[in-house]
Protein backbone atom coordinates (compact mmCIF):
# COMPACT_ATOMS: atom_id res chain seq x y z
CA UNK A 1 0.00 0.00 0.00
CA UNK A 2 1.34 3.79 -1.15
CA UNK A 3 1.97 5.68 2.36
CA UNK A 4 -1.01 7.97 2.11
CA UNK A 5 0.03 12.02 0.86
CA UNK A 6 -0.01 14.49 3.69
CA UNK A 7 -1.07 18.14 2.83
CA UNK A 8 0.20 20.29 5.91
CA UNK A 9 -1.71 23.17 6.27
CA UNK A 10 -4.43 21.45 3.42
CA UNK A 11 -2.40 23.68 1.19
CA UNK A 12 -3.03 22.96 -2.07
CA UNK A 13 -5.88 20.56 -1.61
CA UNK A 14 -9.50 21.44 -3.02
CA UNK A 15 -12.24 20.49 -0.58
CA UNK A 16 -15.09 21.41 -2.77
CA UNK A 17 -16.64 23.83 -5.51
CA UNK A 18 -17.76 27.13 -4.45
CA UNK A 19 -19.55 29.96 -7.32
CA UNK A 20 -18.94 32.61 -4.53
CA UNK A 21 -15.31 34.06 -5.30
CA UNK A 22 -11.96 33.04 -6.80
CA UNK A 23 -8.92 34.89 -7.75
CA UNK A 24 -8.55 34.97 -11.50
CA UNK A 25 -4.93 34.43 -12.01
CA UNK A 26 -5.11 35.99 -15.55
CA UNK A 27 -5.91 39.43 -13.98
CA UNK A 28 -4.43 38.55 -10.61
CA UNK A 29 -7.59 39.75 -9.17
CA UNK A 30 -10.19 38.91 -6.73
CA UNK A 31 -13.34 38.64 -8.12
CA UNK A 32 -17.19 38.36 -6.15
CA UNK A 33 -19.57 36.65 -8.51
CA UNK A 34 -17.56 37.69 -11.47
CA UNK A 35 -16.72 40.94 -10.22
CA UNK A 36 -13.36 42.18 -9.58
CA UNK A 37 -13.13 43.20 -5.83
CA UNK A 38 -11.60 46.70 -6.85
CA UNK A 39 -14.21 47.81 -9.16
CA UNK A 40 -17.02 46.71 -6.58
CA UNK A 41 -14.66 48.76 -4.07
CA UNK A 42 -15.21 51.72 -6.30
CA UNK A 43 -18.38 51.65 -7.72
CA UNK A 44 -20.06 49.99 -4.63
CA UNK A 45 -21.42 50.78 -1.41
CA UNK A 46 -20.70 47.92 1.23
CA UNK A 47 -24.24 47.37 1.36
CA UNK A 48 -24.16 46.22 -1.98
CA UNK A 49 -21.37 43.52 -1.91
CA UNK A 50 -23.29 42.43 1.23
CA UNK A 51 -26.18 41.60 -1.09
CA UNK A 52 -24.21 40.90 -3.79
CA UNK A 53 -22.44 37.64 -1.58
CA UNK A 54 -25.84 36.70 -0.49
CA UNK A 55 -28.24 36.48 -3.41
CA UNK A 56 -25.32 36.42 -6.83
CA UNK A 57 -26.38 39.32 -7.95
CA UNK A 58 -25.67 43.21 -7.72
CA UNK A 59 -28.98 44.61 -6.45
CA UNK A 60 -31.53 47.08 -7.99
CA UNK A 61 -31.93 50.17 -6.60
CA UNK A 62 -35.03 48.86 -5.49
CA UNK A 63 -33.72 45.94 -4.07
CA UNK A 64 -31.13 47.87 -2.65
CA UNK A 65 -33.61 49.74 -0.44
CA UNK A 66 -35.68 46.85 0.88
CA UNK A 67 -32.61 45.18 1.75
CA UNK A 68 -30.91 48.66 3.79
CA UNK A 69 -34.33 49.03 5.03
CA UNK A 70 -34.15 45.75 6.72
CA UNK A 71 -30.82 45.90 7.93
CA UNK A 72 -31.47 49.34 9.48
CA UNK A 73 -34.54 48.27 11.58
CA UNK A 74 -32.58 45.11 13.23
CA UNK A 75 -29.22 47.49 14.32
CA UNK A 76 -30.53 47.56 18.16
CA UNK A 77 -29.23 44.83 20.25
CA UNK A 78 -31.40 43.77 22.99
CA UNK A 79 -31.28 45.36 26.50
CA UNK A 80 -30.00 41.56 27.74
CA UNK A 81 -27.44 41.58 25.24
CA UNK A 82 -26.22 45.37 26.58
CA UNK A 83 -26.02 43.96 30.05
CA UNK A 84 -24.46 41.33 28.98
CA UNK A 85 -21.81 43.33 27.42
CA UNK A 86 -21.40 45.39 30.74
CA UNK A 87 -20.74 42.79 32.66
CA UNK A 88 -17.46 41.28 30.71
CA UNK A 89 -14.41 42.26 31.68
CA UNK A 90 -12.95 45.13 29.83
CA UNK A 91 -9.30 43.88 29.58
CA UNK A 92 -10.81 41.25 27.50
CA UNK A 93 -9.27 41.91 23.82
CA UNK A 94 -12.60 43.02 22.10
CA UNK A 95 -12.47 39.86 19.50
CA UNK A 96 -13.15 37.60 23.02
CA UNK A 97 -16.11 39.74 23.65
CA UNK A 98 -17.58 39.79 19.92
CA UNK A 99 -16.79 35.72 20.00
CA UNK A 100 -18.85 35.58 23.11
CA UNK A 101 -21.69 38.36 21.94
CA UNK A 102 -22.02 36.42 19.03
CA UNK A 103 -22.57 33.44 20.89
CA UNK A 104 -25.28 35.13 23.01
CA UNK A 105 -27.24 36.53 19.77
CA UNK A 106 -27.55 32.56 19.16
CA UNK A 107 -29.23 32.18 22.32
CA UNK A 108 -31.61 34.77 22.06
CA UNK A 109 -32.66 33.56 18.60
CA UNK A 110 -35.73 31.02 19.60
CA UNK A 111 -35.46 30.29 15.96
CA UNK A 112 -31.87 29.08 16.43
CA UNK A 113 -32.45 25.54 14.79
CA UNK A 114 -33.82 26.70 11.44
CA UNK A 115 -31.06 26.23 9.40
CA UNK A 116 -33.28 26.39 5.87
CA UNK A 117 -31.76 28.91 3.21
CA UNK A 118 -34.04 31.83 4.37
CA UNK A 119 -33.44 30.95 7.90
CA UNK A 120 -29.64 31.26 7.14
CA UNK A 121 -30.27 35.14 5.41
CA UNK A 122 -32.52 36.44 8.13
CA UNK A 123 -29.89 34.97 10.82
CA UNK A 124 -27.38 36.63 8.80
CA UNK A 125 -28.72 40.20 8.04
CA UNK A 126 -29.52 40.24 11.96
CA UNK A 127 -26.00 39.47 12.28
CA UNK A 128 -25.00 42.00 9.63
CA UNK A 129 -26.68 44.85 11.36
CA UNK A 130 -25.66 44.31 15.19
CA UNK A 131 -22.50 42.80 14.74
CA UNK A 132 -21.52 46.66 14.62
CA UNK A 133 -23.52 47.87 17.33
CA UNK A 134 -21.90 45.29 19.78
CA UNK A 135 -18.36 46.24 18.74
CA UNK A 136 -18.94 49.84 19.01
CA UNK A 137 -20.98 49.37 22.52
CA UNK A 138 -18.16 47.38 24.16
CA UNK A 139 -15.55 49.79 22.88
CA UNK A 140 -17.30 52.73 24.77
CA UNK A 141 -18.32 50.46 27.84
CA UNK A 142 -14.73 49.59 28.32
CA UNK A 143 -13.88 53.61 28.38
CA UNK A 144 -16.54 54.39 31.00
CA UNK A 145 -19.33 55.86 28.55
CA UNK A 146 -22.16 54.71 27.40
CA UNK A 147 -23.07 52.98 24.12
CA UNK A 148 -24.54 55.35 21.24
CA UNK A 149 -27.75 54.16 19.86
CA UNK A 150 -27.58 53.25 15.95
CA UNK A 151 -29.32 55.61 13.53
CA UNK A 152 -31.44 54.50 10.81
CA UNK A 153 -30.46 57.55 9.02
CA UNK A 154 -26.97 56.21 7.73
CA UNK A 155 -25.04 53.74 6.26
CA UNK A 156 -23.88 51.35 7.85
CA UNK A 157 -20.06 52.91 7.08
CA UNK A 158 -21.04 56.15 8.58
CA UNK A 159 -23.18 54.58 11.42
CA UNK A 160 -20.00 52.83 12.85
CA UNK A 161 -18.93 55.92 12.84
CA UNK A 162 -21.43 57.57 14.62
CA UNK A 163 -21.77 54.71 17.03
CA UNK A 164 -18.06 54.76 17.77
CA UNK A 165 -16.86 58.62 17.92
CA UNK A 166 -20.42 60.22 17.84
CA UNK A 167 -19.84 62.06 14.91
CA UNK A 168 -19.31 61.03 10.93
CA UNK A 169 -16.24 61.68 9.01
CA UNK A 170 -15.84 63.55 6.00
CA UNK A 171 -16.70 61.22 3.17
CA UNK A 172 -13.46 60.31 2.05
CA UNK A 173 -12.92 58.64 5.34
CA UNK A 174 -16.02 57.11 5.14
CA UNK A 175 -15.12 55.95 1.60
CA UNK A 176 -12.00 54.06 2.36
CA UNK A 177 -13.65 52.40 5.43
CA UNK A 178 -16.30 50.88 3.13
CA UNK A 179 -13.59 50.03 0.74
CA UNK A 180 -11.68 48.00 3.14
CA UNK A 181 -15.20 46.53 3.90
CA UNK A 182 -15.69 45.36 0.98
CA UNK A 183 -12.17 44.06 0.46
CA UNK A 184 -12.17 42.23 3.84
CA UNK A 185 -15.62 40.57 2.65
CA UNK A 186 -14.55 37.45 1.31
CA UNK A 187 -11.84 35.48 0.33
CA UNK A 188 -12.41 31.96 -0.55
CA UNK A 189 -11.65 28.73 1.87
CA UNK A 190 -9.76 30.70 4.08
CA UNK A 191 -9.07 29.61 8.12
CA UNK A 192 -11.84 31.22 9.28
CA UNK A 193 -14.14 30.86 6.38
CA UNK A 194 -13.15 26.85 6.32
CA UNK A 195 -14.24 26.61 9.99
CA UNK A 196 -17.33 28.08 9.66
CA UNK A 197 -18.55 25.53 7.15
CA UNK A 198 -16.71 22.68 8.86
CA UNK A 199 -19.11 23.56 11.88
CA UNK A 200 -21.83 24.07 9.56
CA UNK A 201 -21.39 20.51 7.99
CA UNK A 202 -22.12 18.86 11.07
CA UNK A 203 -25.52 20.57 10.72
CA UNK A 204 -24.85 22.43 13.77
CA UNK A 205 -26.37 26.58 13.52
CA UNK A 206 -25.36 29.50 11.84
CA UNK A 207 -24.38 31.62 14.53
CA UNK A 208 -22.06 27.87 15.91
CA UNK A 209 -20.58 28.58 12.76
CA UNK A 210 -19.96 32.35 12.70
CA UNK A 211 -18.85 32.06 16.30
CA UNK A 212 -16.01 29.99 15.47
CA UNK A 213 -14.84 31.61 12.70
CA UNK A 214 -14.53 34.86 14.70
CA UNK A 215 -12.40 32.47 17.10
CA UNK A 216 -10.09 31.65 14.07
CA UNK A 217 -9.86 35.35 12.14
CA UNK A 218 -8.72 36.65 15.46
CA UNK A 219 -4.80 34.50 15.25
CA UNK A 220 -2.14 36.64 13.96
CA UNK A 221 -1.58 34.57 10.91
CA UNK A 222 -4.82 35.46 9.66
CA UNK A 223 -7.26 38.82 10.80
CA UNK A 224 -5.19 39.64 13.91
CA UNK A 225 -2.66 40.32 11.19
CA UNK A 226 -4.07 43.83 10.53
CA UNK A 227 -3.58 44.46 14.58
CA UNK A 228 -0.04 43.06 14.08
CA UNK A 229 0.83 45.65 11.22
CA UNK A 230 0.42 48.89 13.81
CA UNK A 231 1.79 47.18 16.42
CA UNK A 232 4.91 46.49 14.21
CA UNK A 233 4.58 50.35 12.64
CA UNK A 234 4.36 51.68 15.97
CA UNK A 235 7.58 50.06 17.40
CA UNK A 236 9.36 51.24 14.25
CA UNK A 237 8.32 54.75 14.59
CA UNK A 238 10.35 56.75 12.11
CA UNK A 239 11.42 56.05 8.80
CA UNK A 240 14.71 56.67 9.94
CA UNK A 241 15.01 53.77 11.77
CA UNK A 242 12.54 51.50 9.27
CA UNK A 243 15.63 49.95 7.26
CA UNK A 244 17.53 48.33 10.43
CA UNK A 245 14.50 47.37 11.88
CA UNK A 246 13.84 45.21 8.84
CA UNK A 247 17.54 44.01 9.09
CA UNK A 248 17.32 43.11 12.18
CA UNK A 249 14.43 41.52 11.70
CA UNK A 250 15.52 39.20 8.40
CA UNK A 251 18.27 38.10 10.21
CA UNK A 252 16.56 36.28 12.61
CA UNK A 253 15.68 32.87 12.07
CA UNK A 254 11.90 32.41 10.70
CA UNK A 255 11.10 35.60 12.27
CA UNK A 256 7.53 36.47 10.58
CA UNK A 257 6.92 40.04 9.78
CA UNK A 258 3.51 40.40 9.80
CA UNK A 259 1.32 41.70 6.78
CA UNK A 260 3.50 40.05 4.52
CA UNK A 261 2.68 37.15 2.53
CA UNK A 262 -0.24 34.55 1.62
CA UNK A 263 -1.46 31.32 1.21
CA UNK A 264 -3.03 32.28 -2.09
CA UNK A 265 -1.26 35.13 -3.54
CA UNK A 266 2.38 33.77 -4.42
CA UNK A 267 2.85 37.45 -6.50
CA UNK A 268 1.04 39.79 -4.72
CA UNK A 269 -2.05 40.52 -3.09
CA UNK A 270 -4.49 41.53 -6.09
CA UNK A 271 -6.51 43.70 -3.50
CA UNK A 272 -2.95 45.83 -1.97
CA UNK A 273 -2.33 48.41 -4.62
CA UNK A 274 -6.01 49.06 -4.30
CA UNK A 275 -6.28 49.31 -1.17
CA UNK A 276 -3.19 51.18 -0.25
CA UNK A 277 -4.36 54.40 -3.03
CA UNK A 278 -7.25 54.35 0.25
CA UNK A 279 -4.79 54.43 2.81
CA UNK A 280 -2.74 57.47 1.05
CA UNK A 281 -5.67 59.39 0.63
CA UNK A 282 -5.90 58.94 4.48
CA UNK A 283 -2.12 60.03 5.02
CA UNK A 284 -2.96 62.60 3.18
CA UNK A 285 -5.89 63.51 5.11
CA UNK A 286 -4.78 62.83 8.72
CA UNK A 287 -1.09 63.87 8.38
CA UNK A 288 0.32 59.92 8.48
CA UNK A 289 2.84 60.07 6.10
CA UNK A 290 5.60 58.76 8.41
CA UNK A 291 3.68 55.27 8.08
CA UNK A 292 3.74 55.42 4.27
CA UNK A 293 7.67 56.19 3.99
CA UNK A 294 8.00 53.06 7.03
CA UNK A 295 6.07 50.84 4.62
CA UNK A 296 7.25 51.38 1.69
CA UNK A 297 11.07 50.63 2.82
CA UNK A 298 9.60 47.34 4.94
CA UNK A 299 8.06 46.59 1.46
CA UNK A 300 11.02 47.04 -0.91
CA UNK A 301 13.14 45.37 1.27
CA UNK A 302 11.10 41.99 1.81
CA UNK A 303 10.73 41.93 -1.66
CA UNK A 304 13.92 42.31 -2.95
CA UNK A 305 15.52 39.62 0.11
CA UNK A 306 12.71 37.50 0.42
CA UNK A 307 10.93 37.83 -2.61
CA UNK A 308 7.56 38.20 -0.94
CA UNK A 309 4.95 40.70 -1.22
CA UNK A 310 2.48 42.60 1.68
CA UNK A 311 -0.90 41.46 2.23
CA UNK A 312 -4.59 43.41 2.67
CA UNK A 313 -3.78 43.97 6.22
CA UNK A 314 -0.47 45.82 5.67
CA UNK A 315 -2.43 49.28 4.50
CA UNK A 316 -5.51 48.35 6.36
CA UNK A 317 -3.41 48.44 9.51
CA UNK A 318 -2.37 51.98 9.24
CA UNK A 319 -5.55 53.20 7.27
CA UNK A 320 -7.65 52.39 10.35
CA UNK A 321 -5.18 53.94 12.83
CA UNK A 322 -5.28 56.88 10.91
CA UNK A 323 -8.96 56.58 10.56
CA UNK A 324 -8.96 56.93 14.99
CA UNK A 325 -9.63 53.79 15.46
CA UNK A 326 -8.17 51.59 18.61
CA UNK A 327 -5.61 48.98 17.58
CA UNK A 328 -7.26 46.40 19.02
CA UNK A 329 -10.86 46.85 17.20
CA UNK A 330 -9.09 46.44 13.88
CA UNK A 331 -9.79 42.73 13.25
CA UNK A 332 -13.59 43.02 15.08
CA UNK A 333 -14.04 45.23 12.41
CA UNK A 334 -12.73 42.86 9.60
CA UNK A 335 -15.54 41.02 11.60
CA UNK A 336 -18.32 43.34 10.40
CA UNK A 337 -17.35 42.66 7.22
CA UNK A 338 -16.25 39.41 6.66
CA UNK A 339 -19.76 38.00 7.97
CA UNK A 340 -21.32 38.35 5.27
CA UNK A 341 -18.69 35.79 2.92
CA UNK A 342 -19.07 33.54 6.17
CA UNK A 343 -22.49 33.36 5.79
CA UNK A 344 -22.62 32.93 2.12
CA UNK A 345 -20.57 29.68 2.76
CA UNK A 346 -22.24 28.67 4.92
CA UNK A 347 -25.74 28.72 3.16
CA UNK A 348 -23.49 27.01 0.07
CA UNK A 349 -22.19 24.53 2.22
CA UNK A 350 -25.58 23.73 3.57
CA UNK A 351 -26.82 23.35 -0.37
CA UNK A 352 -24.81 20.38 -0.90
CA UNK A 353 -23.47 19.18 2.42
CA UNK A 354 -21.19 16.37 3.52
CA UNK A 355 -19.64 16.22 6.74
CA UNK A 356 -16.17 17.44 7.11
CA UNK A 357 -14.06 14.32 8.51
CA UNK A 358 -10.32 13.56 6.91
CA UNK A 359 -8.18 11.71 8.00
CA UNK A 360 -4.97 11.34 9.90
CA UNK A 361 -2.25 9.21 9.47
CA UNK A 362 -1.17 8.38 13.09
CA UNK A 363 2.34 8.10 14.14
CA UNK A 364 1.84 7.54 18.09
CA UNK A 365 2.97 4.53 20.54
CA UNK A 366 1.96 0.88 19.25
CA UNK A 367 -0.91 -0.38 20.64
CA UNK A 368 -0.51 -1.41 24.21
CA UNK A 369 -2.37 -2.97 26.94
CA UNK A 370 -4.04 -0.46 29.94
CA UNK A 371 -2.10 -1.18 33.26
CA UNK A 372 -4.71 -0.87 35.98
CA UNK A 373 -3.99 1.76 38.31
CA UNK A 374 -2.21 0.03 41.44
CA UNK A 375 0.27 -1.31 38.87
CA UNK A 376 1.18 1.59 36.75
CA UNK A 377 4.73 3.25 37.12
CA UNK A 378 5.65 6.56 36.31
CA UNK A 379 6.92 6.58 32.10
N1 LIG B 1 7.69 37.17 7.06
C1 LIG B 1 8.86 36.49 6.88
N2 LIG B 1 8.91 35.33 6.20
C2 LIG B 1 7.75 34.85 5.69
C3 LIG B 1 6.53 35.51 5.84
C4 LIG B 1 6.53 36.73 6.56
N3 LIG B 1 5.40 37.41 6.74
N4 LIG B 1 5.56 34.81 5.22
C5 LIG B 1 6.15 33.72 4.70
N5 LIG B 1 7.47 33.74 5.00
C6 LIG B 1 8.46 32.74 4.62
C7 LIG B 1 8.31 31.50 5.50
O1 LIG B 1 9.06 31.60 6.68
C8 LIG B 1 8.77 30.42 4.59
O2 LIG B 1 10.17 30.44 4.59
P1 LIG B 1 10.99 29.07 4.48
O3 LIG B 1 10.62 28.48 3.13
O4 LIG B 1 12.42 29.51 4.58
O5 LIG B 1 10.54 28.20 5.63
C9 LIG B 1 8.32 30.88 3.21
O6 LIG B 1 8.17 32.31 3.31
C10 LIG B 1 7.00 30.26 2.78
O7 LIG B 1 6.01 30.60 3.74
P2 LIG B 1 4.91 29.62 4.28
O8 LIG B 1 4.83 29.75 5.77
O9 LIG B 1 5.09 28.25 3.73
O10 LIG B 1 3.63 30.23 3.63
P3 LIG B 1 2.17 29.91 4.05
O11 LIG B 1 1.38 29.89 2.82
O12 LIG B 1 2.09 28.69 4.91
O13 LIG B 1 1.83 31.13 5.00
C11 LIG B 1 1.00 33.10 5.89
C12 LIG B 1 1.06 32.18 4.66
C13 LIG B 1 0.04 34.22 5.59
C14 LIG B 1 0.49 32.31 7.12
C15 LIG B 1 2.42 33.64 6.18
O14 LIG B 1 2.86 34.35 5.05
C16 LIG B 1 2.45 34.55 7.40
O15 LIG B 1 2.52 34.04 8.52
N6 LIG B 1 2.38 35.90 7.22
C17 LIG B 1 2.42 36.81 8.35
C18 LIG B 1 1.04 36.97 8.97
C19 LIG B 1 0.07 37.69 8.09
O16 LIG B 1 0.35 38.76 7.58
N7 LIG B 1 -1.12 37.11 7.95
C20 LIG B 1 -2.18 37.67 7.15
C21 LIG B 1 -2.48 36.77 6.01
S1 LIG B 1 -3.64 37.49 4.91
Amino acid sequence: MTAPQIAKGLAGVYSDTTRISTVVDEMNSLTYYGYPVQELAEFCRFEEVAYLLWHGELPTAEQLKKFEQEERSLRNISPKMLNVLRQFDHAAHPMDTLRTAVSFLGLEDHEVKDISHDGNLKKAIRMLAQIPTIIAADFRLRKGQEPIAPRADLSMSENFFHMYFGTVPQKEVVRCFDASLTFYAEHGFNASTFTARTIISSLSDIYSAVTGAIGSLKGPLHGGANEAVMHMLLDIQEPSKAQAWIDEALSEKKKLVMGFGHRVYKHGDSRVPYMTKYFHDMAKLRNGQKWIEIETILAKTMLEKKNIHPNLDYPVGPAYYLMGFEIPIFTPIFVMSRITGWAAHIIEQLEDNKLMRPLSVYNGVPQRPVQPLAKRKAA
